[in-house]
């Protein structure tokens, strides 16, 4: 089981998209993928059209924070700390988000070995799921903590723009940080997001970015900035491969599919 954070402090950077999209290809590839939501937004749990779940009587509920990554973090009793059954969605697994979620920040400093928690529960599942990917909110608080430090790899999304150039070096430094609690983690990819291949911007950050982080890790092949179809498809709750299956989008998102794949040294699926 590989674990996967999306991490990068920065917000609307295409975290949550990327997570959506290439989980939602490793699902289709026949891997078994779990995605968790650590963001009290909620946008993956959203845009996966998770807005209620089922309950005893066949009627519909709210999602509850017992849902979520909660019970795996906090519980009365610390012999109790376990992640809930998943949701099945769109060929994956998903322990969905929710606002409240954002109860953990305070609360995590006072539990003995807090940060380490997710790593903990994940633990027991290493033989149920050949990926986890964890969506983290925009921050550098006890929630990315918690999700970086659960993971073996981590890939950082980029938007190929100055702003994104600029917060990459933080993200670099707290990943050393980072690895001070988990030694085994490996920056996998710097993942392009939003390029937008008629302006000069794109193409110079895209050629920034590889000349002054590509000897780190690998720079991903960019995804093409598109403004029409990321909307849509959130509003559908589907991700863009199923939504758009057609459009070059899908095909893009496989590419860089394989690519991550390769860089775990993972043989592809065809
Ligand atoms: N390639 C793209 N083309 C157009 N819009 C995009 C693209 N990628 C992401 N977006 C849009 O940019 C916004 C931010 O993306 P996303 O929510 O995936 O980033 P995030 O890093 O998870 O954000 P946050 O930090 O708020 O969690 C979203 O509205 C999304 O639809
Ligand atoms: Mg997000």
């Amino acid at each position: 089981m590989k674990v996967i954070t999306f991490f990068n402090h920065a917000g609307g950077v295409g975290k949550s998209s990327s997570v959506r999209d290439i989980g939602f290809t490793l699902g289709q590839r026949g891997y078994r993928v779990l995605l968790i939501d650590a963001d009290p937004q909620a946008n993956l749990t959203d845009w996966l059209g998770v807005r209620d779940l089922p309950d005893d009587n066949g009627e519909r509920r709210e999602i509850e924070l017992e849902d979520t990554l909660y019970p795996a973090v906090l519980a009365d009793d610390d012999a109790d700390l376990a992640l809930p059954s998943p949701i099945r969605v769109h060929g994956v697994d998903l322990i969905p988000g929710h606002l409240d979620v954002a109860t953990i920040e305070p609360m995590l400093p006072g539990q003995l070995m807090g940060v380490m928690r997710l790593k903990e529960a994940l633990r027991s599942l290493k033989d149920q799921y050949d990926f986890v990917l964890i969506d983290p909110p925009p921050s550098l608080g006890q929630l990315s903590a918690l999700a970086v430090i659960a993971a073996q790899y981590v890939v950082v999304p980029v938007p190929a723009s100055g702003k994104g150039l600029k917060g990459l070096q933080t993200v670099v430094q707290m990943l050393g940080r980072f690895r001070k609690a988990n030694p085994e983690l490996k920056l996998a990819m710097v993942l392009v997001t939003q390029y937008n291949d008629t302006t000069n911007h794109s193409r110079e950050s895209l050629a920034q970015l590889r000349a002054q982080f590509g000897h780190l890790a690998p720079v991903s092949q960019p995804l093409t900035y598109r403004p029409a179809l990321y909307p849509d498809s959130q509003l559908h709750g589907e991700p863009l491969p199923e939504f758009a299956r057609r459009n070059p989008v899908t095909q893009e998102i496989d590419a860089v599919t394989t690519q991550l794949l390769d860089t775990l040294g993972v043989a592809t699926h065809v």
